[in-house]
């Protein structure tokens, strides 16, 4: 997927919705503004910024420049002020059909036209109507959707119902921003692009694999969100199943979007379903409690703002999944996402099997064969081995071969990945979007999770704010003689 990027100036017109957001003014200004300052836009392309406050073109831009200069990001003060040349705030009240008509006379229906929904999803209807009562779901429009995209199954499926009613499949960009992720574009390269581990990506020399994506951080201002939605809904559904998907799939014929596409698809579908047994045993859900991080003390989930005091919203969950087919029938997957937990980091460990028979000496616990593939926060590859210590004897030590991405491409610019995929966008390629069959597989897998929690009244174990979740996770890799990454680095 990372192909040399066209430098032909793009023309079109965005409109972001929900444009006073925490969303839109973190990362996708930002992000624009990145794409802006490497030249991509034409001049005459155009952000309009739609949001329902009344507030001046200079005064969103100020606070569009206040929120930006928290990035990592250096702003250059006439790139900004040439930069907000390009954008324009408008005030629209989302179900005010009339007000939909200054867009109309803004936008220019024979380029592309942008439609970022960047609004909490219950306004995704009566934007989407509204537009196309005004015509402007053109042949030239495309909409991107960000997630949450429903709730269930079933919402998600209303949805996307009513979207299809007024764009085609091909113009909706469903947003998964792990995706967008240099790191995890380069895990298709890594499988793709070589022989060497392709050949042993498969059943019988993989022992299990592992896919961690940790946040340090806890659900800060978004307690009224997240007590909807929780780490299952909010992570598992759709950015480590994403993962998983570029993890096992099979390589793709070639980098056309439905052709990913539909490779991902087949993992999902492959996915064995869950039964009420198997969230027991396999299934680990967690809520963290007040502890330390980084040598400051936090508070407990139920301690944070908008949150209920009893709440049973996990901000944790751990799982086994297995994957029935040729490649991978019988190796498990174990998947762990959670807030508040010892450090931010996102990594997927490929343990390949124990060798079969032994003739060297060893010690303690086997760390050799073993890929461990960093996203973040550094994108790094480490590939664990043994090696025998020198002097005499025969006795094997771990070693390791490790690739740091940020030194091997010291003049390219990592770009973020709001920044790729909005450029995605703006070029027209869907491959890394999520398409509609791929979230439909996505949500019928983890039902029987959310279902079973509501039947069997599963509530969350509690884990201490700065660990690793609750002791339950690491006792479900231990059943089956297998440690998470950090229990024996
Ligand atoms: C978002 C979730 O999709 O991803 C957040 O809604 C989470 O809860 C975030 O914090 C993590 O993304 P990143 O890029 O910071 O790892």
């Amino acid at each position: 997927m990372s192909r040399i990027l066209s430098k032909t100036k793009q023309v079109f017109d965005m409109v972001i919705f929900g444009a006073t957001g925490d969303l839109a003014r973190r990362k996708l200004l930002p992000a624009i503004y990145n794409a802006f300052i490497e030249n991509n836009f034409d001049e005459s392309s155009k952000i309009y910024c739609v949001g329902r406050q009344e507030i001046s073109q200079e005064e969103y831009c100020q606070k569009a420049l206040e929120f930006a200069q928290l990035t990592k990001q250096k702003i250059d003060n006439d790139k900004w002020a040439a930069f907000t040349q390009q954008i324009e705030y408008i005030k629209i009240e989302f179900n005010n059909v009339e007000e939909y008509n200054k867009l109309y006379e803004l936008l220019d229906i024979n380029r592309t036209s942008i439609y970022y929904l960047s609004t909490a999803p219950e306004f995704f209807n009566t934007i989407i109507s509204n537009l196309a009562k005004v015509n402007l779901n053109h042949a030239n429009s495309r909409i991107v959707l960000e997630k949450p995209l429903g709730h269930d199954l079933q919402s998600s499926e209303e949805i996307n119902n009513f979207v299809a009613q007024y764009f085609t499949e091909n113009q909706i960009y469903r947003i998964d921003h792990f995706l967008g992720k240099e790191s995890v574009q380069n895990l298709m390269a890594i499988r793709f692009g070589n022989t060497l581990f392709e050949a042993l990506w498969r059943r019988q020399w993989v022992h299990s694999v592992q896919i961690t994506v940790a946040e340090d951080l806890g659900v800060g201002s978004r307690g009224d969100f997240y007590e909807n939605t929780g780490a299952l809904r909010d992570m598992l559904q759709n950015h480590l199943l994403q993962l998983l998907c570029i993890v096992a799939m099979e390589p793709p014929s070639s980098l056309d979007a439905d052709i990913i596409r539909d490779e991902k698809l087949k993992v999902l579908r492959s996915l064995k379903p869950l039964n009420e047994e198997d969230v027991i045993n396999n299934v680990i859900r967690g809520q963290y409690k007040a502890g330390t991080i980084n040598g400051e003390s936090v508070k407990a989930y139920i301690d944070e703002e908008h949150v209920l005091e009893d709440s049973h919203t996990e901000t944790f969950v751990a799982l086994k999944a297995e994957i029935q087919n040729w490649r991978w029938a019988g190796v498990p997957f174990y998947l762990r996402t959670g807030k508040r937990m010892q450090e931010k980091v996102a990594e997927i460990v490929i343990q390949f099997k124990d060798i079969p028979c032994k003739i060297f000496p060893t010690s303690g616990q086997n760390v050799g064969n073993r890929l461990i593939i960093r996203i973040q926060p550094e994108e790094t590859v480490q590939l664990f081995f043994s090696a025998k210590e020198p002097g005499d004897g025969n006795r094997l030590k771990p070693v390791y071969l490790d690739l740091d991405f940020n030194k091997m491409f010291t003049n390219s610019r990592r770009t973020d990945g709001y920044e790729r995929l909005l450029l995605d966008v703006i070029r027209g390629n869907l491959s890394l979007f999520v398409r509609r069959d791929e979230q439909l597989a996505a949500w019928k897998w983890v039902m029987p999770i959310l279902e079973s929690w509501d039947n069997l009244k599963i509530i969350p174990r509690q884990y201490a704010a700065g660990t690793w979740g609750p002791g339950g996770s690491s006792a479900l890799l231990a059943k089956d003689g297998v440690f998470w990454h950090e229990d024996i680095s």
